[in-house]
């Protein structure tokens, strides 16, 4: 039997094209127009996961030439606070961006707090009023993870018009959103979820599958039809060695398993890698896919948020 030829679809190029388009539209806007865009993010306790993500999105809007502010408050805020601190930033002229990093405390409710973010500043594209916009084809700030997924796809020259896509998860952050603009680039859209009966007679069905689940290496060879492009949305953590030989074909299992050796765990996406490679005829990896352009949109919705809401 002859291999699978699958094509690795790689989040660094394209997140680096991004990145630079954004620097020099930031450029642009500093000398033609007078400002820098600025993105402040809001990080409420200590949650070691939130800490390296806000601490990636202030260094890269740096790099790109943004302003960026971080604003970290202690675990013990109330909502009343950080609901004032959200306020304020809405009414600053010079804040275009405003991110509230989740997971919040348990104290504070994520819907007030999201619900409380000026739409029109609203870089992670979370508010009622921009998933409105989305659902109806409007322009609006969209969640930037669904959205860098539609980049790769786009600048992989993946068609998606008039294919079958097949999205597993329907969070608001990623398979709700994801399954707008797949719809709105002219694909034929199935949401699947964890009450769909027969998973794989669905998902085997997709041209384009979209994995968002949030548990490891839970697409397998059974879910995946042959020639599918499949992207992969997870991000979990592996530590066992056993379930590693399970996810990792002998092209990178040494790897993998020093890396569990000397850290612990590796990065594993809601995909089996090695079952994919072998059906798949295109695939994101973890890490490495996704991931990386997740932080480039955010910084592409910073831009675009202080071009709408300045009318340039
Ligand atoms: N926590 C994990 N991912 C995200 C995200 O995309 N936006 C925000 N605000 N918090 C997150």
């Amino acid at each position: 039997m002859s291999e699978n030829q699958v094509k690795i679809l790689s989040g660094a190029p394209i997140a680096e094209a991004i990145k630079k388009e954004v620097a020099a539209e930031v450029k642009s806007l500093s000398e033609n127009h007078g400002f820098c865009p600025c993105l402040a993010v809001v990080r409420v306790g200590e949650d070691p996961a939130s800490a390296v993500y806000v601490g990636n999105k202030v260094k890269t809007s740096q790099e790109l030439g943004l302003i960026s502010e971080h604003h970290h408050l202690s675990a013990e805020t109330t909502q009343d606070e950080l609901l004032k601190v959200v306020n304020d930033l809405n009414e600053r002229d010079d804040v275009d961006g405003i991110l509230v990093q989740l997971p919040l405390p348990k104290q504070i409710d994520d819907k007030v707090i999201l619900e409380a973010i000026n739409p029109e500043k609203d870089v992670d594209g979370f508010h009622p009023i921009n998933v409105g916009r989305l659902a109806s084809g409007q322009k609006s700030l969209v969640p930037c993870t669904p959205a860098g997924v539609i980049e790769i796809l786009k600048r992989y020259e993946i068609e998606i018009k008039g294919k079958h896509a097949v999205i597993v998860g329907r969070s608001n952050i990623v398979g709700k959103p994801m399954a707008q603009l797949l719809l709105q680039n002219d694909a034929t859209v199935t949401i699947c979820h964890s009450r769909t009966t027969n998973l794989p007679a669905v998902t085997s069905q997709a041209d384009i599958l979209v994995a968002a689940i949030g548990r490891a290496g839970f697409i397998r060879g059974e879910h995946i039809g042959n020639g599918a492009v499949v992207v992969d949305v997870g991000i979990n953590n592996v530590s066992d060695v056993d379930f590693a030989h399970e996810l990792f074909g002998e092209d990178e299992l040494e790897k993998r398993l020093a890396v569990i050796e000397k850290r612990g765990s590796t990065l594993v996406g809601d995909v089996n890698p090695k079952e994919a490679k072998a059906k798949a005829s295109a695939f994101t990896p973890v890490p490495g896919g996704v991931g990386l352009l997740t932080i480039a949109m955010l910084m592409k919705n910073t831009v675009d948020a202080a071009k709408m809401r300045r009318k340039i």
